[in-house]
């Protein structure tokens, strides 16, 4: 897979992109990751590419003609045309059926903006699918890009390594998951619960789907209703 990222902020991906699954899926070739600074498409003199709102209003808009040159640039890199994702507290609100989805694709391209927005005309002419991370508001596109980044790599082959798998996780099966415990067996007066130690996999296996259950029953009963 590769996956283009277009920022004013490439600088906020490097820490992220260089460390755990990511940085290992990128060393094995199971994806790569390029950041594309927008602001190198300005044609302005100070390397502008905002301007005020039209109608008026507080802050500023990006303008269509640096993003659309950053874009042609970074659609041309590789043959593969690519899925175009918009980040924006009004997108569809992104959730693991999306990054299973996402994750089958060959390209994907994320546009990452900051002050008001994107010109609309971006999302038009780029025919860019507007993404939300979340019931809140950013101050900028790049954290959510990287939040959905993080979920799609981990679901490619390989990218977890043997003894870890993304199959039993919370979401993928509409549960939350089960509580997890390591050494030692008493901790604070906190035992770890007999049935984990009694080596019974059947009895244990039906533990944790009633505390799957239960938990998503507290804590979002919500899931349920689906
Ligand atoms: Cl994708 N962008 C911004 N700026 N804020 C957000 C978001 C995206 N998703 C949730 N809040």
């Amino acid at each position: 897979m590769r996956i283009d990222v277009l920022t004013l902020f490439p600088e906020m991906f490097e820490s992220p992109l260089n460390a755990s699954i990511l940085k290992r899926a990128q060393d094995h070739d199971i994806v790569q990751v390029s950041c594309t600074n927008i602001r190198d498409f300005s044609k302005d003199n100070y390397r502008k590419v905002d301007d005020k709102p039209y109608g008026g209003g507080p802050g500023m808009v990006i303008m269509p003609g640096p993003v659309f040159d950053c874009f042609d640039h970074v659609q041309a890199l590789t043959p593969e045309w690519g899925r175009v994702l918009m980040m924006t507290p009004q997108g569809r609100p992104f959730d693991q059926a999306m990054a299973t989805e996402l994750s089958q694709e060959k390209r994907v391209i994320f546009l990452a903006g900051r002050y008001e927005g994107f010109d609309e005309r971006i999302r038009v002419g780029l025919d860019a699918e507007a993404v939300s991370i979340g019931d809140y508001v950013l101050s900028g596109g790049e954290l959510a890009a990287m939040v959905i980044i993080d979920s799609i790599v981990r679901l490619l082959p390989g990218a977890l390594g043997d003894d870890t798998s993304s199959l039993e996780e919370s979401f993928s099966e509409g549960l939350l998951e089960y509580p997890h415990y390591t050494r030692p067996e008493m901790f604070r007066d906190m035992k770890v619960p007999d049935i984990l130690l009694s080596g019974d996999h059947a009895k244990i296996a039906q533990w944790r789907k009633d505390q799957a259950m239960e938990r998503t029953r507290m804590w979002r009963p919500d899931l349920l209703e689906s």
